[in-house]
């Protein structure tokens, strides 16, 4: 009976009306709007046209209204995507990516020990008054930078890195606050699918831990031990890794939150042959590749390795550099840990590493768009896929270019910010080939009824 009214429902033309399947739907509804294998491009003109309106809302039967009977029409609980949500997201994507640009400026320009405290919430505003000012240059001057490299800083030098690293942290809480509060508008005022708000929660989340990582960063410069020992005052590039590993995997989780959210709100798919759901997988591993190979990245920065052998493709006229400096046993600290001590800490191997997988990963870049083509897929995808060669030659070319003009501040920071780029067009790519949500999948049972 429940499915009766279920599927009159289905029957009216407006959107607003439509039931949606979702997890809580007793199993004999579920089985009844079983997909097929396959998604072929659902028609978006139904969807997208109440969805032009300020929110979509899509009522989806309640388990006590799918399983009783004539109750249901006031048991319905409405599903609700405010159209505004996934601009959110992609707002929020985009200040990501600027605080990933201003954290690499922050590293060049070699401001990121400028601030020697970390106060959340009382840190926010600068130094103001002289007096101030004065009580932060002290700090400052008794760090292990301000001892050792910056000893005779002036105050006006000091203030231009103070405020580098300042511009840094204060991003950070804007980033903050434009996720945290809007998530929590959106989580009470509107009965968002199911899965979404523990989404939103681990984004939150994950900005949290961001900044503390940050934070445990910035302490590993500033380590008295670096004064004891006489070596050089720079962050570990361990931490480093970390931090902008932690950055690239929030930008990631913000972006494919926010297509697939818009995807679902349009009722998009994709078709899905077998030649396309084979080269689906390409573009996931590529993401890895891409992933793996910026945070060898961050070792090569975090150990000035962009400051030795500045040629390509050879390194001191070979292709690969003589294996007792790639393996230099001066890098070992207990048996058995040469190789893995070399890769992560002598700066030759983390730039030899970096070359071989950067390479490796632009030859599978590139080699997505022919083999898209060969897979026959849709013009958007092909379109993506072509962006994604584009953005990897590049990056490509950005890499070389700092290597070889040795790391000057323009072109190391466009480097880093290209591989957010790459990463775009890679999440782009995969959009496109998205298997429909809970949400769109249920309408799309409901169509094909
Ligand atoms: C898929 C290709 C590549 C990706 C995704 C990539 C990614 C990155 C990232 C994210 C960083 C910065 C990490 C940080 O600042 O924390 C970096 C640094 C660096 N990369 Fe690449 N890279 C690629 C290709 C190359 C190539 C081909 C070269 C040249 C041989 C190169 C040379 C460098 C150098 C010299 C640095 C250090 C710059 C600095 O000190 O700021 N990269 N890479």
């Amino acid at each position: 009976m429940s499915l009766k009214i279920g599927l009159q429902r289905l029957a009216l033309p407006t959107f607003e009306r439509l039931p949606l399947r979702c997890a809580s739907i007793p199993t004999p509804f579920r089985t009844a709007t079983r997909l097929p294998r396959t998604f072929p491009r659902l028609p978006s003109r139904p969807l997208s046209r109440p969805l032009s309106t300020a929110t979509a809302s899509i009522p989806f039967p309640s388990p006590a209204s799918a399983s009783t009977s004539s109750s249901s029409a006031t048991a319905v609980q409405p599903v609700v995507i405010p159209r505004s949500l996934p601009n959110w997201l992609f707002g929020c994507s985009a200040l990501v990516f600027g605080i990933v640009v201003i954290g690499g400026l922050t590293r060049l320009t070699e401001s990121g020990l400028s601030i020697t405290e970390w106060e959340p919430f009382t840190g926010i505003l600068p130094p103001i008054s002289n007096a101030e000012w004065d009580v932060e240059w002290e700090k400052y001057r008794v760090s292990p930078e301000g001892i050792m490299t910056n000893s005779k800083i002036e105050m006006s030098e000091f203030k231009k890195i103070f405020y580098m690293e300042w511009a840094h942290r204060i991003a950070g809480r804007v980033l903050g606050v434009a996720f945290i509060v809007p998530t929590i508008y959106y989580c009470t005022r509107y009965k968002l699918p199911r899965a979404l708000p523990f989404k939103l929660a681990a984004i939150g989340l994950g900005i949290g831990f961001q900044g503390v990582i940050g934070w445990y960063m910035v302490k590993s410069g500033l380590d008295q031990e670096i004064i004891d020992t006489n070596s050089v005052p720079r962050v570990s590039q361990y931490r480093l890794a970390a931090h902008l590993a932690a950055a690239l995997t929030l930008y990631v989780g913000i972006v494919s939150t926010a297509i697939g959210v818009r995807r679902d709100m349009l009722g998009k798919t994709y078709n899905a042959t077998p030649a396309i759901n084979r080269f689906r997988r390409l573009p996931f591993v590529a993401l890895g590749m891409v992933f793996f190979t910026a945070v060898s990245g961050a070792f090569v920065a975090g150990l000035d390795a962009g400051l030795v052998y500045n040629e390509f493709p050879t390194m001191g006229g070979r292709l690969v550099p003589p294996t007792d400096e790639l393996l230099d046993k001066r890098y070992s600290k207990k048996e058995g840990d040469t190789w893995w001590r070399n890769m992560l800490e002598n700066p030759v191997t983390a730039q030899f590493d970096h070359r071989v997988f950067a390479m490796t990963t632009f030859a599978v870049l590139l080699s997505i768009p022919f083999l898209a083509r060969r897979a026959n897929v849709m013009r958007n995808t092909q379109r993506w896929a072509n962006g994604v060669a584009l953005a990897a030659v590049g990056q490509v070319t950005l890499g070389i270019t700092t290597l070889l003009y040795l790391v000057p501040i323009p072109l190391a920071a466009s480097h880093q910010a290209g591989s957010v780029v790459l990463l775009t067009t890679l999440l782009g790519l995969l959009g496109t080939l998205r298997k429909p949500g809970s949400a769109a999948r249920a309408i799309r049972a409901i169509q094909t009824r």
